[in-house]
């Protein structure tokens, strides 16, 4: 199926859901303990769908109710499924917490949006600092014993292996450090959960964690914090419609640097849990350059890149340095709209102007969504292909 997206304006209220990559990272976390844990506000699209499938198939009791989940009982099998697995890149998040709870795992290489090639050098090699024995064969990855604590320094700020070595050293046999972790708002919500399970953790919300294993870890509730992306993808589909939109339930601290770069582009009304924009006149400028929270998130540069290339009689600079091939593929995307772009090395430089509807594909999840905020903005109907990408992290 394809999405025909017809210009109009978006507006309106809409309240935002439970982020996927918090709560993917949660859902992992389940398997560090056979007792209940209940998960609110958790969001029903297709990735989180297959991760439930995925902890099902392993043995876990799953039980949906709404938005509502909850998981208990104890994993039957170590082996992740490979169907699935290859899915959706979360599927590895099951590595930390499945070698903490029973010492070892088969873990299928996982999939996900084709935006780089996204190793597990980080996660592997802080495991085997735990005395893992990590073995790959073929596509799928064998990995054996309990872990012990230890230090360990990441090479570079990475959300899941800091996510994996958390679960790790919160059952591992002593204490351990670790250094250089990232600090994302979906990792701190992680350290939350755990905490609220009996985890031993000093440093909550910094990078360097100081966890004390325990024994055993408790059932808990937790509520899946808010989407920060979709909350930005809601307002770059105002902003670029010239729409009046309010969007509720987020939390405007975790949209700080897309807050400031879109401020002098509409009327901009920041609260507490919610954000109001309208009068949107787009003048994106200046650079934007991603990297590890609190800089400017990858995931929203692609809703970015798209408001750049609808400021008329702007020039800005788009770096990024996160994923080597997101930003490329998403340029000539939106060449095919007419978007003046020149693109090297993971850099753009974009002179906004006017777009025109045209057939276009979505590449990966966010880079999908940001061809949706382009076309909406464009003169005339556009098409947009490989739906399938989107739908994997929204609803709706
Ligand atoms: N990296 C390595 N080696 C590793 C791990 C990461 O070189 O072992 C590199 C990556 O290639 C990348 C950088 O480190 O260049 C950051 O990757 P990170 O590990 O932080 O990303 P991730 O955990 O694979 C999560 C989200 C992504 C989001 C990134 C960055 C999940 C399931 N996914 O991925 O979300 O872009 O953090 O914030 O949590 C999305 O939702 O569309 C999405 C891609």
């Amino acid at each position: 199926m394809d999405y025909i997206v017809e210009p109009g304006k978006i507006s309106g209220e809409i309240a935002v859901y439970g982020a996927k990559n918090c709560a993917l990272a949660l859902l992992g976390a389940s398997v560090l303990t056979p007792n209940e844990i209940v998960l609110k506000n958790c969001p029903c699209i297709e990735d989180v769908n297959n991760m439930l499938k995925i902890l099902k198939l392993m043995g876990k009791n799953v039980h949906i109710e709404g938005n509502k989940v909850s998981i208990s009982g104890h994993l039957s099998t170590t082996s992740v499924p490979k169907e699935l697995a290859k899915l959706l890149r979360g599927s590895s998040l099951l590595l930390g917490s499945t070698l903490a709870r029973y010492g070892n795992i088969k873990l299928p290489l996982p999939g996900g949006c084709a935006i780089g090639a996204r190793p597990l050098d980080i996660h592997l090699d802080g495991l085997r600092k735990l005395g893992v024995v990590v073995c790959q064969q073929g596509n799928t990855l064998n990995c054996f014993g309990i872990p012990k604590g230890n230090v360990y320094t990441l090479r570079s700020k990475s959300v899941g292996a800091t996510e994996n070595l958390l679960c790790a050293c919160a059952l591992a046999k002593g204490h351990s450090t670790l250094i250089n972790c990232a600090t994302e708002p979906e990792v701190v919500a992680l350290e939350k959960m755990l905490s609220s399970m009996g985890a031993r953790i000093d440093g909550i919300g910094t990078s360097i964690l100081q966890v004390c294993g325990v024994d055993s870890l408790s059932g808990t509730q937790f509520t899946v914090i808010p989407d920060r992306i979709v909350a930005a993808t809601y307002l770059s589909c105002a902003l670029a419609s010239d729409g009046e939109l309010f969007v509720d339930n987020c939390n405007p601290t975790h949209l700080y640097e897309f807050l400031k770069i879109i401020k002098n582009s509409c009327k901009l009304n920041v609260y507490e849990n919610s954000i109001r924009v309208a009068n949107s006149s787009l003048k994106i400028c200046g650079e934007i350059i991603t990297g590890p929270y609190p800089a400017f998130a990858t995931d929203i540069q692609p809703l970015v890149l798209s408001l750049s290339v609808l400021s008329k009689n702007s020039i800005t600079i788009v770096q990024e340095n996160m994923f080597e091939s997101r930003l490329e593929k998403q340029c000539e995307e939106l060449s095919k709209m007419g978007a003046e772009i020149v693109v090297h090395n993971n850099k753009a430089m974009v002179v906004g102007g006017n777009l025109c509807g045209a057939t276009v594909r979505a590449l990966d999840l966010r880079g999908g969504a940001g061809l949706v905020v382009a076309s909406l903005g464009a003169k005339g109907p556009s098409r947009i292909c490989g739906i399938e990408n989107i739908s994997r992290g929204y609803c709706d």
